[in-house]
């Protein structure tokens, strides 16, 4: 067999109704003062915000104002909080906006290096970076587990991460009853990134026998499990089997990586303000016909396993699969003014994890059939 490596520091809890009993096991850890770092919105309305503060045995701060895409100017309010207070360690409760915006909120805290500035020259996070909790809400970005915070800057156009070891959170506490009320289009598009995890990692050069039986089991799940919520939101049993295959695709996010269509849904979020798993939806099935060239042997692989139609063109299937769940849409809907070009020049990063290396025609193409 192939030689490889994998790692996870994170130590993880996952249940229902777990997060008590973790945050008390976990007290030395976070410490004597925390500052939890969330957005809350719904999970303000829901009283889980009350909840987890309730839990919580330390001197709490609580940063609330965190938007999708975290921006810079967010995350540069909620280090003060923490700077001020001496904070022991971050709290990441919601999405992954939430926490990727606790992870840079960790790193910036412990930091006399402005946060924009780990964006722009790629600084990796300090080693006495505080200790990071993250608490998800929904079931998809497998944030929990990665060394990355994704962080926009609106004022200068770009969406980008900071990465590093030391932004791996500590603890991960993966509750699936946070997810029984998100609502039906956020499901749809969050549980579209959790196989759009499984695919990428599943088709990386990266990949190991080892991470694609990661993959293989997420994408099995999400194709028996999404459309069991579309049919019916309330499918509890559905919605924990989500929270589990987003949470062990996480350990492929960290030690795999994504492929093009994650590089190229970035920037057009930034353009178009629409959400990852919308802009993913949109680039997916060019992406599939142009891997499938390739890598024809894994994409049948991953379009069996979700259980789309049988076809000759792979982007048909996966595209008849969206349709079924009412997310099928292209760039142009998104509201997307970018020409291909542009958004040639914002796509950043080498190709080296994909296997179709003529970077500038390849993004073209997919961008523009995309449309
Ligand atoms: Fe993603």
């Amino acid at each position: 067999m192939e030689s490889y490596e994998f790692s996870s520091p994170t130590k993880v809890y996952f249940g229902n109704e777990i997060v008590k009993k973790a945050l008390h096991k976990e007290k030395e850890i976070i410490g004597e003062r925390t500052l939890i770092v969330t957005t809350g919105g719904s999970l303000i309305r829901l009283g889980y915000l009350e909840e987890l503060k309730n839990y919580i045995e330390s001197e709490l701060y609580v940063y609330v104002d965190i938007t999708p895409d975290p921006d810079v100017e967010e995350i540069r309010e909620a280090i003060a909080i923490g700077k001020q207070n001496n904070v022991t360690s971050v709290i990441g409760f919601g999405g992954g906006s939430a926490i990727d915006a606790a992870k840079a909120t960790a790193v910036g805290v412990a930091s006399d290096v402005d946060i924009v500035e780990y964006l722009l020259e790629g600084i990796e996070p300090p080693s006495d970076t505080l200790p990071i909790i993250a608490i998800p809400t929904t079931a998809g970005t497998g944030a929990e587990l990665t060394k990355g915070a994704i962080v926009s800057s609106r004022l200068k156009k770009i969406k980008s991460g900071i990465r590093g070891e030391k932004i791996t959170p500590s603890i991960a506490i993966i509750d699936p009853t946070y997810t029984f009320s998100v609502p039906s289009n956020i499901t749809m598009e969050t549980g579209f990134d959790v196989f759009a995890h499984a695919a990428e990692s599943y088709c990386s050069v990266n990949a190991n026998e080892y991470s694609r039986m990661l993959s293989e089991k997420a994408i099995a799940i999400v194709g028996e499990s999404l459309p069991e919520l579309f049919k019916d939101i309330d499918n509890h049993v559905a919605r924990e089997k989500m929270s589990y295959a987003s949470h062990i695709i996480g350990y492929n996010v960290r030690n795999i990586g994504n492929c093009l269509p994650h590089r190229m849904q970035y920037p057009l979020g930034v353009e178009t303000h629409t959400s990852h798993g919308a802009g993913l939806i949109a680039l997916y099935p060019a992406w599939i016909k142009y891997e499938s060239v390739v890598n024809e042997k894994h994409v049948q692989k991953i379009l069996d396993l979700l259980g789309c139609i049988k076809d000759e063109d792979p982007s048909v299937r996966i595209r008849d699969w969206l349709v079924k769940l009412e997310i099928d849409r292209n760039i142009t809907e998104l509201g997307n003014t970018l020409t291909a070009e542009e958004l040639n020049k914002m796509v950043s990063g080498n190709l080296a994890n994909d296997r179709l290396y003529d970077k500038e025609d390849i993004v073209r193409i997919i961008y523009e059939e995309s449309m």
